[in-house]
């Protein structure tokens, strides 16, 4: 299981951490991929000027926003994700 933690620390949330969280969620299920990738909510990750911060394993997305949030998550997100699971199964 991979889990995607969203920052709800208090700078992530006013900039919509809550809607991004919804968004990802989406963006999961459209996929049938929660069966393999958790949504999870984190304390404030560090870097809260750079927010909404997202981290996967050690790598850190930041500067997410409910407009870039879909794109976040298809451009970077996922294919990091493919890349962890490939590098699990080869
Ligand atoms: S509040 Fe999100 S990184 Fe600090």
């Amino acid at each position: 299981m991979i889990e995607i933690y969203i920052c709800m620390g208090s700078a992530c949330y006013l900039k919509g951490s809550e809607e991004i969280v919804r968004i990802f969620k989406e963006e999961i299920f459209k996929r049938s991929l929660d069966v393999k990738i958790k949504l999870k909510g984190s304390f404030c990750l560090g870097p809260c000027n750079q927010g909404v911060v997202v981290r996967v394993n050690d790598e850190y997305f930041k500067r997410i926003n409910p407009q870039n949030a879909k794109e976040v998550f298809q451009e970077q997100i996922l294919p990091y994700i493919r890349e962890i699971e490939g590098d699990k199964n080869g």
